[in-house]
């Protein structure tokens, strides 16, 4: 009931048009119950009584009826459906403003599918109660009780003969409503199942096709799909088996009217008309019978996701704005992480960062280096918050980043993600993503710094390509770029770039690195790559292993000593030299060939560049760093 309670306060705003509905229903109600009356007049004063013209007004009084009752039906099904849909509409905008708000552990953990099916799905079961269960309870609670009065106020023997079945009726009612709850709660949950496997098995496609699992797939979905269905057939064999038994109990009760008062009429006690009248009501009486059983069923399957979508709603972000969050407005860029402990929620003994201390002075380049799983993502993330640390603290220009405001914090951070998403959008917008309002210059420049202005200009529709879901249509590179674009595009005053340059090329990466360089100059970065010039480049090298800094300092002070640094420059970076200096020549001789061959779109700063010497002089050319 008190989910009920919850789920209905969203209805409260529109109440007008609740009472318009309410007051149709009432009228609706009202005139149904005139049907039988006049049925008794035809047929003791009209047929009865040979009078034909009484009989034509009795036509006419039925035809009025129906003409306002359907005036009355509309009304109410209009209004209540007004209501219905407006509540939902808020619902679901407070459900989707509330999962836009929840942390990333929230997500680190939820079923997307899951999440989907209780958006929509149980969403959509809670606006059947607005638009069928709320007004059709009042309107068959009025009918039932009219009738029982009207029969009373008849034939008061008569009445309580033919509701000698009731208490069987509500005895049903009750078993029913406490066998249904549960069957439609494991109906919701199996559906979100369902759609859980469907979404996972269409983002994961590629994967599935490049197993050839397609079998095991569709074995999969059948399974689920077969367990929905037996869910299914369990409630619906309730709701089949109440609505004869319904049937039954008002058949005993028209047998014994017809029984008790056939012998009344016959013996001349009650006039035929009543009889029949009586009998009609009796089947009036049914109808809200029937719908008590739809209602039962109808507030179970709503309380049931009802639930689901409350339980969203109750899950309070982890990460918030403090009460008296302050607003971050300009900063110098002076990060620091201060003895940094971090557990993830859902192993919070198990810790990923044990004592980080990392001080990054406004402007300079920190690289995180370390094996896969030490923890370099998850130090990134804690910079804009993404999650809190468990010990120490994170600290942007000094202050404490849980005392600012997250979207202030965010907006001078501009970040690369290890998985690069793009949203099946046009490419202008993927990378005006941060900042919507950006000038076509400012997205071409951030686009040429990425060094993805010319694959994107080669495109037949340029900037106002669309790329596919998740950047389907682009190459691992191609969608790096544009991240880095959108990143870039902020212009902070904080830069992270987690694997930016991951699958992209030496050549490419060259070109890649060759722009950020530029553009890290004046911002405070973090960046995580396995690449020698990033590496060589940065003003401090943190190494990581297993959550904790085992090495610090420049490349050469590092080189010197023995230490994971030296073993990963032997195996990892060292090699990269020599393909480093001949991706750069590469590189020079294939811009050339650009320029060559598009003149016009590539132009500008690029074709400018003047053409650095080997991987050692670069990091010394400073009229390298253009852009
Ligand atoms: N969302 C998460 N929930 C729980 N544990 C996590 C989560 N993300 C990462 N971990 C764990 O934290 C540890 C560090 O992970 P992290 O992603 O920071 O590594 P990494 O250094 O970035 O590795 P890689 O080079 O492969 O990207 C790993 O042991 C990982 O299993
Ligand atoms: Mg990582």
């Amino acid at each position: 009931m008190r989910t009920i309670a919850r789920i209905l306060r969203f209805a409260v705003p529109y109440w007008p048009w609740f009472l318009v509905a309410q007051v149709s229903v009432f009228l609706s109600a009202g005139l149904i119950l005139v049907v039988p009356r006049l049925l008794r007049d035809a047929i003791d004063r009209a047929i009865l009584g040979g009078n034909p013209r009484l009989l034509l007004a009795v036509a006419l009084g039925v035809i009025g009826v129906a003409v306002l009752r359907g005036l009355f039906l509309f009304t109410q099904r209009y209004a209540m459906e007004w209501v219905a849909q407006k509540s939902i509409y808020d619902l679901r905008n407070a459900l989707y403003r509330h999962l836009q708000h929840l942390s990333f552990s929230f997500y680190d953990q939820a079923r997307t599918g899951q999440l989907m099916s209780r958006a929509m799905q149980d969403v959509e079961t809670v606006r059947r109660l607005f638009s069928f269960g709320v007004h059709n309870l009042l309107r068959n609670f009025l009918q039932y009780a009219g009738i029982v009065v009207i029969l009373l106020l008849t034939h008061w023997k008569l009445a309580l003969l033919s509701m000698a079945t009731v208490p069987l009726a509500v005895h049903a009612i009750g078993i029913f409503g406490r066998r249904i709850r549960p069957a439609f709660t494991e109906i919701q949950q199996e559906l979100a199942e369902l759609t859980n496997v469907l979404q996972e098995n269409i983002t994961g496609v590629r994967v599935v096709k490049a197993f050839a699992r397609e079998d095991h797939e569709i074995e999969k979905f059948r399974a689920t799909n077969w367990t929905l269905l037996e869910k299914n057939l369990v409630a619906q064999r309730l709701m089949a088996f109440y609505h004869p038994y319904m049937d039954f109990l008002a058949a005993v009760g028209t047998a014994l009217i017809l029984w008790y008062g056939g012998r009344e009429v016959i013996l001349g006690r009650m006039s035929l008309g009543t009889l029949v009248a009586f009998n009609a009501y009796l089947m009036l009486l049914l109808e809200p019978m029937r719908w008590i059983g739809m209602l039962v069923s109808l507030v179970s399957r709503a309380i049931a996701s009802g639930q689901r979508v409350l339980e969203i709603l109750d899950t309070r972000p982890e990460i918030e704005d403090a009460p008296d969050a302050i607003e971050l407005k300009s900063v110098q860029g002076h990060v620091r992480l201060e003895d940094v402990w971090f557990s993830y929620p859902d192993e919070p003994d198990v810790p990923v960062l044990k004592g980080i201390t990392i001080d990054a002075p406004p402007g300079r380049t920190i690289a995180l280096l370390g094996a896969t799983g030490s923890g370099k993502s998850t130090v990134i993330h804690l910079v804009p918050r993404f999650y809190d640390v468990t010990r120490g603290r994170v600290t942007v220009d000094g202050i404490d980043v849980r005392r600012v405001k997250l979207e202030s914090l965010r907006s001078h951070i501009g970040i690369v993600l290890q998985e690069t998403f793009l949203f099946s959008t046009t490419i202008r917008e993927n990378i005006a993503y941060g900042r919507p309002r950006a000038t076509d210059e400012e997205i071409v420049a951030a686009a040429r710094a990425a060094r993805i202005h010319d694959f994107i200009m080669s495109l037949p529709q340029g900037y106002d390509t669309v790329v596919g879901e998740r950047g389907v249509g682009l190459s691992g590179g191609q969608k790096q770029r544009v991240a880095i674009a959108r990143a870039l595009l902020m212009d902070p005053r904080v830069l992270i770039l987690d694997d930016s340059t991951s699958s992209v090329d030496t050549e490419t990466e060259y070109l890649i690195q060759e722009a950020l360089r530029a553009l890290m100059k004046g911002r405070t970065t973090f960046v995580i790559a396995q690449r020698l010039s990033t590496v060589k480049n940065a003003d401090e090298i943190v190494v990581l292993d297993q959550g904790e800094v085992v090495q610090r300092g420049r490349h050469e002070d590092l080189l010197a000593q023995p230490g994971i640094y030296r073993e990963i420059f032997e195996l990892q970076l060292k090699p990269q030299e020599v393909s480093e200096a001949e991706a750069e020549a590469r590189a020079e001789s294939e811009a050339a060939r650009e320029r060559g061959r598009q003149p016009v779109a590539t132009g500008g700063r690029q074709a400018v560049r003047p053409v650095a010497g080997g991987a050692a002089d670069r990091s010394e050319a400073p009229e390298g760093r253009d852009g």
